[in-house]
């Protein structure tokens, strides 16, 4: 490992854009199925992974969906939310916000305390075992009605207190931002902080509406208003952060590189950029995977990766008093690197 990658692999940082169900291993996927008697199409770990490969978002979107039938008893989504949370301590992310999209479950039968109650179970246990900070996004699925996005919203009411927000995935192109403003509006009027994922396959158009309709916290992706440069000065003016995900636009052919990637244009934009996972497993990287090949590709500086980082402490969801403890670790622990120089 070279220094640059030991600096970016050793960095307090966030993850603030990774689903729970994509940071499912093919082997625990596979356990799982076997355990909840679930008929799947591949018989092992191997076979499974090699399916990883995508042409688009849906090619990606039918497998992830097809994966979650796997999720069914509360130790489920305790075992996965437990995974993702030790992973991410071992890469040095010292808070993690993370969606999850309970209707891929209640849509079987599976109870909402049974998702939910356990998956902040095991996030109590990492914030007291590892001390990793964390949170919990519920992701509402975009190719459903807006009106099972508003069910969902009353059956998330008895959590609301102990979740961070509200979040939206799914099939992009067809389902716009514009679709859901009632229900934004209802979220926002409960206090709720709201993102959508907008601009990853989308045109800028739907970030723009995520952002003038919808009002949202944090666009997730956004990578599409680098071909809208009035909406790119707007973005950069009016502070909202991206949670770009590199490796994902890559396996899901957004790019057809990283070094194509336009991470580095809306950075140069002014606008406020983070770098993150969004399915770990499915496309083979986690946050720090992604800022190394970023760093590679881009031919970003130390500078540059530092601006990432801190933006991401900046973009999370937390107190003032935690974003400035996070903040001067960051510093202490670029200013005490040994560069070998
Ligand atoms: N759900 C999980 N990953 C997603 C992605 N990359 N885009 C939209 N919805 C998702
Ligand atoms: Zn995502």
């Amino acid at each position: 490992m070279d220094r640059m990658e030991a600096f970016i692999r050793g960095m307090p940082k966030t993850d603030l854009h990774m689903h729970l169900e994509g940071s499912l291993e093919p082997e625990v996927l596979i356990r799982l199925g076997e355990r909840n008697k679930r008929r799947l199409r591949w018989k092992t770990a191997q076979e499974l992974r090699a399916a990883y490969e995508f042409q688009d978002l849906q090619s990606f979107l039918d497998l992830y969906y097809e994966g979650c039938q796997v999720l069914v008893e509360e130790a489920d989504f305790y075992e996965m939310t437990r995974a993702y949370l030790r992973a991410a301590h071992a890469e040095n992310v010292i808070r993690a916000e993370v969606f999850l999209g309970p209707q891929s479950f209640t849509d079987k039968g599976v109870a909402i305390a049974a998702v939910l109650d356990s998956t902040l179970e095991a996030m109590d246990d990492a914030r007291a075992e590892d001390g990793i900070s964390c949170g919990l996004i519920v992701s509402a699925q975009r190719h459903r009605t807006e009106q099972d996005a508003l069910d969902l919203l009353e059956q998330v009411r008895p959590w609301f207190g102990r979740i961070l927000g509200i979040g939206m995935g799914g099939a992009e192109k067809g389902n716009p931002p514009s679709k859901f403003r009632r229900f934004f509006r209802a979220c926002r009027r409960e206090g709720l902080r709201i993102t959508i994922h907008a601009g990853e396959e989308g045109p800028a158009s739907y970030v723009r509406e995520a952002v003038e309709l919808l009002g949202v916290d944090r666009v997730d992706h956004g990578v599409a208003c680098v071909d809208d440069p009035e909406l790119m000065r707007e973005m950069a003016e009016l502070d909202i952060p991206l949670t770009v995900c590199p490796i994902s636009n890559l396996r899901l052919k957004g790019v057809p590189s990283l070094s194509a990637h336009p991470l580095k244009k809306l950075m140069d934009a002014g606008l406020h950029v983070t770098v993150n996972s969004d399915d770990p497993s499915y496309f083979r990287g986690y946050v720090s995977d992604n800022l190394v090949e970023c760093q590679r590709a881009l031919g970003l500086t130390a500078e540059e990766i530092v601006s990432l980082v801190r933006n991401g402490f900046i973009a999370a969801f937390i107190a003032p008093a935690e974003r400035r403890a996070a903040l001067a670790r960051l510093d202490t622990y670029v200013s005490g690197f040994d560069w070998g120089r």
